[in-house]
């Protein structure tokens, strides 16, 4: 039934409406992480909310994003589209697209769509800031795209959460894991019953199975690390080196392989103590350096990371940080002369660059000034009929109830010196 079969029109099951305060640390959020992606050399990319499928489908046929969780149609014209289920398929698909010089950095703020289990922390539409890096190998970029993560939570205030990391190492390494992991599922096929399939099709995403009676299994399953190729076990333990060096606390997760198919080399993953164990998780990501090459572009390395903004924000309110910034008024205008001056001198506050907002509808004056005084605002700026026969305006310190006239032509002069000290 459409609209859940209210009366009252409602958003979606598993999606939110963000509105102030929360939304002014939303976008405290945003702007912090922009100047610091920017400070990194990162340029913001803005891509569409849908794609062609396929794009979306690189996330990995035996994922449950792409096996369950899509949100895909076809269009008037018979295009089979996707709604984005994150921001790397994007990404990588308009590097391809529209061949960018190297190295390219990306960041960007977008929502993601996955049909999933709503609860607290698991949204059908999910926010995440996030960034990408193609055309570069260095395991120095590693360390940085991980150190930009780990500074935004850190400037936020948040304390309680760990870096994990792992490596999947290069096409080689992965190729000689698979089939020693593969052989190892097929030996525990009884136990694994119609899993086994999956499990075919893509070995390591039974490693990150929550099934309670297989967790014993997985933890004595074959580990990657065990078989890095030289040059992937030196890759990455240059990018260990680079996190110590910065002082960035890691642990080394030799099961972690992320959700998604793309992955190659380095993988991590933030996880918050302060959120519930089943969703902990405040951002990952890791390399992906045959995406470029299966999306039809140049052989191209990547990596990045997308971070949960709703997540982030859930952590901080338990841990007691980030707390939304302050967005109060500085002026708010009671006219009790009528005509177009409360018009004009709210437009002229705003100019000088004043918040200032104003009573509408020759509301009664003492209704106008509560609505002031209700309104949070600094001062409160009355235009009335015996100040304004001598061009002035009365103005009010709302905290104090202390009043003075100042000029009319030089109140939002007045008041912005008296607001920006
Ligand atoms: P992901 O681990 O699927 O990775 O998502 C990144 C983050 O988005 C998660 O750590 C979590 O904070 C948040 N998130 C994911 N799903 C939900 C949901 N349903 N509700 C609320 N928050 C959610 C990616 O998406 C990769 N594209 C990351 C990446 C970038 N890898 C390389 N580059």
């Amino acid at each position: 039934m459409s609209n859940e079969g209210r009366d009252v029109f409602r958003a979606p099951i598993g999606t939110r409406d963000v509105l102030a305060p929360e939304s002014d640390r939303w976008q405290a959020l945003v702007a912090c992480f922009a100047q610091r992606a920017g400070r990194a050399g990162f340029g913001l990319l803005v891509t569409p909310i849908f794609e062609h499928i396929e794009v979306v489908q690189k996330l990995g046929s035996s994922t449950d994003v792409v096996r369950k969780e899509l949100y895909d149609f076809a269009d008037k014209g018979g295009r089979s589209l996707a709604l984005r289920a994150d921001g790397t398929a994007s990404a990588v698909r308009a590097y391809v697209q529209n061949r960018p010089v190297l190295p390219w950095k990306v960041w960007y703020v977008a929502p993601n769509f996955r049909y999933e289990r709503p609860q607290k922390g698991r949204y059908r539409q999910h926010w995440q800031v996030g960034v990408e890096v193609l055309g570069l190998e260095d395991p120095d970029i590693d360390v940085e795209v991980i150190a930009l993560a780990d500074g935004f939570y850190r400037e936020l205030g948040l304390r309680r959460y760990r870096l994990s990391v792992n490596s999947m190492g290069d096409a080689a390494s992965r190729a000689r894991y698979r089939e020693v992991l593969l052989d190892y599922w097929r030996r525990h096929a009884d136990q694994l019953g119609d899993e086994m399939a999956r499990a075919e099709a893509n070995p390591l995403r039974l490693l990150d199975s929550k099934h309670p009676d297989w967790q014993d299994m997985i933890e004595r399953a074959p580990q990657v690390g065990e078989y890095l190729t030289p040059e992937s076990a030196q890759q990455f333990e240059r990018v260990q080196e680079g996190l110590q060096v910065l002082g960035i606390d890691f642990e080394i997760a030799p099961r972690l392989v992320r959700g998604l198919d793309y992955y190659s080399g380095t993988t991590f993953e933030f996880a918050s103590d302060a959120l519930d164990a089943a969703q902990n998780a405040i951002g990952g990501g890791g390399r992906y350096d045959r995406l470029a090459e299966d999306m039809g572009g140049p052989p191209t390395p990547g990596i990045g990371f997308g971070i949960g903004i709703e997540r982030v924000l859930i952590a901080a309110d338990s841990e007691g940080a980030f707390a939304a910034p302050e967005a109060r008024l500085d002026v708010f205008v009671v006219d009790a002369v009528g005509g177009t001056e409360a018009l004009v001198l709210t437009q002229e506050l705003r100019a000088a660059g004043l918040r200032a907002d104003r009573a509408y509808g020759n509301r009664k004056f003492g209704k106008q000034l509560a609505a002031a005084d209700k309104s949070g605002a600094r001062y409160s700026v009355i235009l009335g009929p015996k100040e304004a026969a001598t061009g002035h305006v009365a103005v009010k310190d709302l905290a104090s109830g202390t009043q003075i006239e100042v000029r009319r032509d030089e109140a939002a002069a007045w008041l912005y010196t008296r607001l920006h000290p």
